[in-house]
């Protein structure tokens, strides 16, 4: 259990020297879990939720080791100054295998306390607690791309925001076998697990999700209830009847011409390229329609080789979204597969301590004495994790710094990904 896990004695001890009480919420109590949710919230400059989803997320994320820092001399001393949540769940890397993970979410700190050193000893806690844990990694995804990058996390996973001309974007993929359906929005969150679970394993950079996310998603535990009107669902299913993915969106029409909506895609889930090729073929022909808007996708979509016209698909952002925290080397990188045969010795660099050392990475990968024949920082050795970023444009940047010829090569060689690295959702 996550939530057993006991607070950071050495964190906490540093807070407590501030008159700061850093300790656990009892995620079975709405009475304190409440006050934590409303911090939470505020930190994201969010609108408090109600109690119903309130109670619903309490529920959803009971499991979390959850915890705050109160300072109990304010006015109000039952709201905490900051927030933090985690919890170890299945992260897959190249070779559509799976390592738990360390993921820390939640980190807020009020404005009244900011900048005092807070949220640095929230995330020293988190790195500890799941090293003791034997956990090899930590992983977030971010607000800001500013903050992360000290405790030695690093983007492994890129996302992408499109917007497809559908008036330009003629489907011409390979026809899909199967077809899509209108399904009430109940029964496809009933179905759905199955296929999110099956998407999940085929990419690499993708989380195991939590009931509670889904629910959300769906707009079943939401505050949002004109959103919740507006959702439309459809499924896809293949020849022989078996649903293989889903689709969420909603419309919004265009203020002066009723010919030309714009449906936002919230969620495009499948567990075949089949199903992928059937629901994209189906939104593009959407009456009515002008324009899909598509946000957190891979920045390696098929759908850009599936239109008749490549400029009808338009990236309107591409950011960092997954971010990775290498504790454990041997064991992160025996976690994955690699697509060239390793011989190499590496030197990391980690000014938090938990990475450093030189490793021979080879058939095994085992720590050495050895002269390197490559140095890099443990954010560089993050990026290159899942296999989404490549170690020679990271050696071109100067951050990454080959001693033996071809060895960086090697690297980007051995450690690229056929499967491009994507997360689907913010956690
Ligand atoms: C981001 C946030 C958690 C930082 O909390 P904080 O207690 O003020 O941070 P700290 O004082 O512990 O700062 C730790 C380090 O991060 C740096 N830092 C903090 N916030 C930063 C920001 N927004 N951008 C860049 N650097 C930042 C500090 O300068 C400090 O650097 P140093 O230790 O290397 O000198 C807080 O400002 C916040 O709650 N923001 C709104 C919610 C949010 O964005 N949370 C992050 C979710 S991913």
């Amino acid at each position: 259990m996550n939530s057993a896990l006991p607070i950071d004695p050495t964190s906490a001890a540093k807070l407590a020297e501030r008159g700061l009480r850093f300790d656990l919420v009892d995620t079975s109590d709405l009475a304190v879990f409440r006050p934590w949710l409303d911090a939470d919230s505020r930190g994201f400059h969010a609108a408090p939720f109600s109690d119903e989803t309130a109670e619903q997320f309490m529920a959803g994320t009971a499991d979390r080791r959850t915890s705050g820092v109160w300072d109990d001399s304010g006015a109000d001393a039952k709201t905490p100054v900051a927030t933090v949540n985690s919890w170890a769940t299945p992260l897959t890397v190249p070779g559509e295998r799976q390592i738990d993970a360390w993921a820390i979410s939640s980190v807020t700190v009020a404005s009244t306390h900011r900048r005092r050193g807070i949220a640095r000893e929230l995330l020293e806690s988190e790195l500890r607690s799941a090293a003791q844990q034997k956990l090899a990694l930590a992983m977030l995804t971010v607000s800001e791309s500013t903050i992360y990058g000290r405790f030695g996390f690093s983007p492994a996973a890129l996302s992408a925001d499109y917007e497809i001309d559908t008036r330009k974007a003629r489907f011409t993929g390979v026809a899909p076998s199967g077809r899509v359906q209108f399904v009430p929005l109940e029964q496809v969150r009933a179905e759905a697990p199955a296929i999110i679970e099956a998407n999940r394993l085929r990419t690499p950079g993708d989380i195991a999700t939590w009931s509670h996310l889904w629910d959300r998603t769906f707009a079943i535990s939401s505050d949002d209830k004109e959103f919740a009107k507006r959702i439309r669902a459809i499924r896809y299913d293949d020849a022989s009847g078996t649903p293989q993915g889903f689709a969420l969106y909603t419309l919004k029409e265009h203020e002066h011409d009723f010919s030309k909506h714009t449906a936002r895609v919230h969620s495009l889930v499948t567990a075949t390229d089949d199903a992928y090729a059937g629901l994209f073929a189906f939104l593009l022909e959407l009456d009515l329609t002008t324009k899909l808007v598509l946000p957190l996708r891979s920045v390696d979509e098929p759908i850009r080789w599936q239109v008749a016209d490549f400029r009808a698909i338009r990236a309107t952002d591409v950011r960092d979204h997954l971010w990775v925290r290498i504790l454990d080397v041997p064991a992160a990188l025996a976690a994955r597969d690699y697509f060239a045969a390793l011989d190499l010795v590496i030197e990391v660099t980690d000014e938090l301590g938990f990475a450093a050392g030189r490793y021979r990475l080879g058939a095994s990968i085992e720590r050495t004495d050895d002269e390197p024949d490559i140095t890099l920082s443990v954010n560089e050795l993050g990026s290159i994790y899942l296999g989404g970023v490549s170690a020679l444009t990271l050696e071109r940047a100067g951050r990454i710094v080959g001693h033996t010829e071809g060895a960086v090569e090697l690297l980007d060689a051995a450690f690229r990904s056929p499967v491009t690295p994507s997360l689907s959702v913010w956690f």
